[in-house]
Parts: structure tokens; C-alpha cells; sequence
């Protein structure tokens, strides 16, 4: 099980950073999961390098561009400098902010150049009837890998994040019925894309509203391989009770 603590941009200061840093290693030390956090970029540093603990970290976004006279940018090489193993791609609040599917899919090429485990990030905005949301999440997934050499694509991690979950309650999360079917669609699509049967192996992340009241429900028989967490993560008390759930 892989536990990812999106924090985006819920916290905003050293100490209370590292006092979340320190309750969800003591929570992780108690569980077999790989738990990872996504810091707000400034703060990455200061928490990732030099940890030694069973932890690991990500980067919530990284540049489009390797370096060079770009203000403002954090290339993959100077996340990885920081202490990131991981690098979340292509959330929708980073598509919302201009990253088209090109966008996204250079920033995946970048993070994998450089050694960083990408997650990656797909999910509709709503669900029509008519299912056009599958050909949605179809066409992120191919705009994203279609360029990646073969062997690197096995690296990638997906997070389904539907959008309309994104920010809410527990109640207000996908049903697991419906997450187990996306996920059986996700695994069929990679199975086009990904080489031989690696994509068996291939792990699939959910993410919206996931809280400890609805953390065990949702990976109990979906087939997802872990969560993406983000308001219950920047939460001490809370994200440490879904570490619980999910051991
Ligand atoms: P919430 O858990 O706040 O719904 O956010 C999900 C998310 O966007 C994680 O990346």
C-alpha cells in the first residue's frame, strides 16, 4: 500500500511542518505502507534532505524546463537535490493552472530523466451519462506515456483523481463499485501502452476526499493500490488514522 500526503498548499510554516513530518513517522513506523509527502516547494528541502527515517518525499509539481534563466521554475534535478524520490504530475490544480497534456507529458519525461518516480495524475471533471469520461481519462493516459520510451513507462505511477471528489467529505468520494470499474479501465488502457504484461504490475492510486472514515471502504475491494490524500493529510491526527485504516 502506498500512502501519498498531498499537503498542497495547507501548510505553510517550519514548525507546523515539521510537527506533521513527525506524527506521520511515528504513524508509518506502526504500518507496513510506504508513506511519502508532498511538501509546498520552499519547505521541501528543510523536511527531505538528510531524512533517514522510513519516509520519503515528493515534489507537488516539477518544471517543464531543465534549468537555465527560468525564474521561478523547480526543475526535477533541483527537486531531487531537495530529498524528493517522487514527483506528483499533472494534478488537476496544476492542469487547472495551464498544464496541457503536452505540458504534463514534458514534465513526465523530465522527472523520469532524472530518477524520479512519477505519479501521475488523471480524473475527470464530471461523469456524463453517455461515459465520455472514460475516453477522457483514456486520452490523459495516452498524451502522458505515448512519448516515454517503453521501459521507463513501467516506472509510472497513476493517481485516479476525479475532480468532482476533490476537496470534500468523505461522503461525497467516489463509491468503491465505481472506483473498482475505473480502475479495471485504467489497468485495461495501460495494458495497451505499457510493455508485455508489466502493466500488471502497474500500481493505480486513488485520490478525492479520502478521510479515515472512508479509507478502508475505498481500497478494501477496488483493486487501487494506495491513495492519494490531500485536506485530511495536513491534518495530524487524521492522516495518522488513515495510515491506521490502512494497515
Ligand atoms: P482532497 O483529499 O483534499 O480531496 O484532495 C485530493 C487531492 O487532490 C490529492 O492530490
Amino acid at each position: 500500500m502506498l500512502i501519498v500526503a498531498n499537503w498542497k498548499a495547507y501548510v505553510e510554516d517550519l514548525p507546523k511542518a515539521k510537527g506533521l513530518v513527525a506524527a506521520t513517522r511515528r504513524a508509518a513506523s506502526r504500518s507496513k505502507a510506504t508513506v511519502v509527502i508532498a511538501p509546498p516547494p520552499p519547505l521541501l528541502g528543510a523536511l527531505a534532505i538528510g531524512n533517514r527515517s522510513r519516509l520519503a518525499f515528493a515534489a507537488q509539481d516539477i518544471s517543464r524546463t531543465t534549468g537555465g534563466a527560468q525564474t521561478g521554475e523547480s526543475t526535477a534535478r533541483a527537486c531531487m537535490a531537495a530529498g524528493a524520490a517522487y514527483a506528483i504530475i499533472g494534478h488537476s490544480e496544476r492542469r487547472a493552472a495551464g498544464d496541457t497534456n503536452g505540458i504534463v507529458a514534458e514534465k513526465l519525461g523530465h522527472a523520469l530523466a532524472q530518477g524520479l518516480i512519477p505519479i501521475l495524475c488523471v480524473g475527470e471533471k464530471e461523469r456524463d451519462p453517455a461515459g465520455r469520461y472514460l475516453a477522457f481519462v483514456r486520452e490523459e493516459l495516452r498524451a502522458a506515456l505515448e512519448d516515454i520510451a517503453q521501459k521507463d513507462r513501467t516506472k509510472v505511477i497513476v493517481a485516479y483523481e476525479p475532480i468532482w471528489a476533490i476537496g470534500k467529505h468523505a461522503k461525497d468520494a467516489i463509491g468503491p463499485h465505481d472506483l473498482a470499474e475505473m480502475v479495471l479501465y485504467i489497468k485495461k488502457v495501460l495494458a495497451e501502452l505499457l510493455p508485455g504484461n508489466s502493466s500488471a504490475r502497474a500500481q493505480v492510486l486513488y485520490g478525492g476526499s479520502v478521510e479515515p472514515e472512508d479509507a478502508r471502504s475505498l481500497t478494501a475491494a477496488s483493486g487501487i493500490d494506495g491513495v492519494l490524500v490531500g485536506h485530511a493529510s495536513a491534518d495530524s491526527r487524521q492522516f495518522a488514522s488513515i495510515i491506521k485504516e490502512l494497515s
